[in-house]
């Protein structure tokens, strides 16, 4: 079988609409020169416009010639019992961002939005965040346990195995899972080059499971005086949340165990996670093992060291979990280059942990005029949207923004607006307007308008 290598040594291997970065690029960006990554981003934009220039013209020995797929036989069936993505798709990849510090077991690998379709993100591209590392658990060893909490909370404590809870009633939703740190690189400045890295722990997924709820009452839960789950994985970081019952009691919250149609990926819980729509995603947890019942928020290490946002003041806000109206260009976007003047189609996603996208609005001109993008349906609450607007361009220089308002009225912020309020200190919940600068060569790049 041909080999990544053989494939680019032949130029068959179809770029992904951003490049890759050798090893020794990522050491030299990983010392932090930002501008050395910005560089390499762009000079390999120049090599992925090449193909597809050539495919014009007559004479075109593809068209007048027949091909050995037209003339041989094919595969028989069988050859791979799990399919694979074609070995030219072998570009489209789960990144590390080359600028973050990564140690084995505290990790985290982006989406790469830039190069998917639609809503829904394929598992096998689905990002990645683990505090210690991922575990591929024998399903048969664990349970799920639901115990404990303020007294007289849980009437009957129970041990739940896989099985048990497989065999209750599912329900199978979309929605979107967003890091609270996405985003997070860019409170500063324009940080990283690619909508992979400045947007890429973002995943959107139809998950499959139990609501907690009939769970809780399998336990004799009391809904009186319990205000707030704890939830708990089975890692070694032994993720805990704090969940509001509401949240519990309106169902949406569920004991998932499938993903897109098969059961979860082990690196995204397998075989069980928390499913909190609209909520960031460290509080779905992963590998979860335990619940219990409480009446005050818990305060673990996870809500009072980590994802609080940092005011200007010195002061810090914590529990601010919803994930804020907010939405992104994902074609043309960082990394890409337009390869000719004429007509393109803006495209990008949008979402809010609130509830339904309302509309979007697209400007070429960094954020001066503005025009309506068309959402395409299924529009559904808490889950990604896809948008589109067509735009002839010029030649001119560009500033290409969105700008997300949800069911609620809630609107995108502008850096400028958010820094007031938030300073630029912050890691977590940034959800401000993206802006990618299109040159006059076609090249975009990543910069901030306030
Ligand atoms: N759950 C456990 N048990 N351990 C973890 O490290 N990471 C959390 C959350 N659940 C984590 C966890 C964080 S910070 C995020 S953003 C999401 O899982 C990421 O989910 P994913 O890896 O499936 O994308």
């Amino acid at each position: 079988m041909e080999t990544n290598d053989d494939l680019t040594a032949r130029g068959a291997l179809r770029p992904a609409p951003e490049n890759f970065l050798t090893p020794s690029q990522i050491a030299e960006v990983s010392k932090g020169r930002r501008d050395f990554l910005r560089a390499a981003f762009a000079a390999a934009g120049a090599v992925a416009a090449a193909p597809a220039a050539l495919a014009q013209g007559a004479g075109d020995p593809d068209i007048l010639e027949p091909l050995p797929w037209a003339t041989s036989l094919g595969k028989p069936v069988a050859a791979l019992p799990y399919g694979q993505p074609s070995r030219y798709e072998r570009g489209l990849q789960r990144r590390q961002s080359p600028g973050l510090t990564q140690t084995d077991a505290a990790s985290v690998s982006f989406t790469p939005l830039q190069g998917t379709f639609g809503i829904v993100t394929p598992s096998g591209l689905h990002f990645e965040r683990h505090h210690q590392g991922w575990y591929d658990i024998d399903p048969r060893r664990h349970r799920f346990m639901i115990n404990g909490g303020a007294p007289g909370m849980i009437r009957t404590p129970k041990v739940f195995t896989l099985d048990d809870i497989m065999r209750l009633p599912s329900v199978s939703r979309f929605h979107f899972i967003e890091c609270g740190a996405n985003t997070g690189m860019e409170w500063g400045n324009a940080a990283v080059p690619t909508v992979q890295y400045t947007h890429g722990m973002l995943a959107c997924s139809e998950f499959t499971g139990v609501p907690l709820r009939v769970l809780l009452e399998e336990c004799g839960a009391d809904f009186a005086k319990g205000k707030f789950v704890l939830a708990e994985g089975a890692d070694g970081s032994s993720m805990t949340r704090t969940i509001p019952i509401d949240s519990v009691l309106s169902g949406e919250v569920l004991v998932a165990y499938g993903q897109n149609g098969e059961m979860l990926r082990p690196e995204n819980g397998y075989p069980l996670r928390l499913v909190v729509p609209g909520v960031q995603g460290v509080s779905w947890v992963k590998w979860l093992r335990r619940c219990e019942l409480g009446d005050k928020p818990y305060g673990t290490k996870d809500e009072t060291i980590h994802y609080v946002d940092l005011l200007p003041d010195g002061t810090h806000r914590q529990y601010t979990s919803i994930q804020e109206v907010k939405s992104v260009i994902t074609t043309p976007s960082g990394g890409q280059k337009l390869l000719a003047r004429g007509f393109y189609t803006i495209s990008g996603l949008a979402w809010s942990g609130r509830g339904r996208i309302r509309r979007v609005d697209v400007s070429t001109d960094g954020g001066r005029n503005w025009v309506q993008a068309q959402l395409q349906g299924p529009v559904m609450a808490k889950c990604l949207t896809r948008f589109s607007a067509p735009w002839v361009w010029r030649g001119e220089t560009a500033l290409l923004q969105a700008r997300a308002t949800d069911e609620t009225g809630h609107v995108q912020p502008t850096y400028g607006r958010m820094r007031e309020v938030r300073g630029t200190r912050s890691i977590y919940h940034n959800n401000s307007i993206q802006t990618w600068r299109v040159a006059a060569s076609g090249e975009v790049d990543n910069v901030q308008v306030l």
